[in-house]
């Protein structure tokens, strides 16, 4: 039994195989119809959501499977406090496979820890999104044929966007990708992405406030929205939310085959003009996002996969984040990690830097 709670718990080689398995189904849906007759996926979603949910529940009954869902976490028992911990042994007493969003970030590792069932991190707060990830990676593969050497820019909400945090997990293992990172002061790429990713592979990055200046040397230009739900004061939130809006005239200055994509919703942050644009994926990307969904629910359900490698986790630090599971859940045993040289302690569930106790 194996959960995924990020790209890293996927190879580069498994994540061509889920690629594969995805044009497969793309070529023969009709071989797949019956493969998860009598499996439950149950959706446990904590935030918002359309595609992501959506496109699970559309995976599972295009697999021949069903679904088992509560209609919104306030009307699920954690609206009465019941734990991230108990609810995932509890939904292991029914269903074969789970999908958990959750505000709290860590709140899929808890998941996976606790449950009996193969967990998938449908988004955990403004850590991790791996399956927005894959549909990502099969729109690239599609539509440039490769990963190594890309010019990515990534514009908008750096900070607390997930998407970028986990595309960038899985575009750092390919060779000769550069990050062009562009967003305002306020909203940078997390520290801990950026050495203990981008650098960690010897990858390059240029950060950036200009979209105008990155966009004419970019393969793709993955645009995002300002996470306003991911906001201590609307204040700030108002003032940034207009700071990057991609237009058909700005697309004028981009080479022919940059590609556009979003993991959506947008907001304003790109014209319904530049839709029409041929270089536009973002809907490409939401079909994509169901096949590699059914992919990975094959995989998990049926591969004799090792459970995710147990990391060497620690319990004598403190994290201070907020946002942290750790922090929004009771008598959780705290975990943490060494970084690969040693010299950081990080929350193994939100990945900030932690504190040693005093
Ligand atoms: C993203 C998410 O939820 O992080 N949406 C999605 O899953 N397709 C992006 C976002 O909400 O901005």
């Amino acid at each position: 039994m194996r959960s995924i709670i990020d790209t890293l718990d996927l190879t580069t080689q498994e994540l061509d195989e889920l690629i594969a398995a995805a044009e497969d189904i793309i070529a023969h849906p009709k071989q797949y119809r019956d493969k998860c007759n009598g499996k439950k996926l149950a959706t446990l979603f904590y935030e918002p959501s359309t595609r992501t949910r959506l496109s699970f529940e559309a995976a599972m009954y295009e697999l021949g499977g069903q679904v088992l869902s509560v209609p919104g976490a306030d009307l699920s028992s954690a609206a009465k406090g019941e734990s991230v911990a108990d609810t995932a042994k509890t939904v292991s007493c029914y269903a074969d496979i789970v999908a958990i969003r959750h505000f709290s970030e860590g709140a899929a590792l808890v998941a996976a820890r606790n449950a009996s069932v193969p967990v998938i991190n449908a988004g955990d707060g403004g850590h991790c999104h791996p399956t927005q990830t894959l549909a990502d990676l099969l729109t690239i593969h599609r539509e440039k044929g490769r990963f190594d050497h890309l010019t990515v820019g990534l514009c908008g909400d750096l900070k607390y966007g997930r998407t970028v945090h986990s595309l960038i997990n899985a575009l750092s293992r390919y060779q000769g990708v550069k990050f062009i990172l562009i967003s305002p002061e306020e909203l940078k790429l997390p520290e801990y992405v950026k050495t203990e990713v981008i650098e960690k592979h010897g990858l390059a990055f240029e950060e950036t406030v200009s979209l105008e200046e990155a966009l004419p040397c970019l393969d793709i230009l993955y645009m995002t929205r300002i996470q306003r739900e991911r906001f201590d004061d609307i204040e700030t939130y108002n003032r940034l939310k207009d700071s990057y809006i991609l237009t058909a005239e700005k697309m004028r200055s981009a080479s022919a085959d940059c590609k556009v994509m979003h993991p959506l919703p947008r907001v304003n942050e790109i014209s319904v003009k530049v839709d029409e644009d041929p270089r536009a994926c973002y809907f490409k990307q939401v079909e994509n996002g169901k096949y590699m969904r059914m992919a990975l629910i094959l995989k998990l359900l049926f591969e004799n996969g090792e459970k995710t490698a147990q990391e060497n986790y620690f319990h004598n630090a403190v994290c201070k984040n907020p946002r942290c599971v750790s922090s929004t859940e009771q008598e959780l045993e705290p975990l943490f990690k060494r970084s690969a040289d040693g010299s950081t302690v990080r929350c193994a569930y939100c990945e900030q830097i932690a504190e040693s106790e005093s």
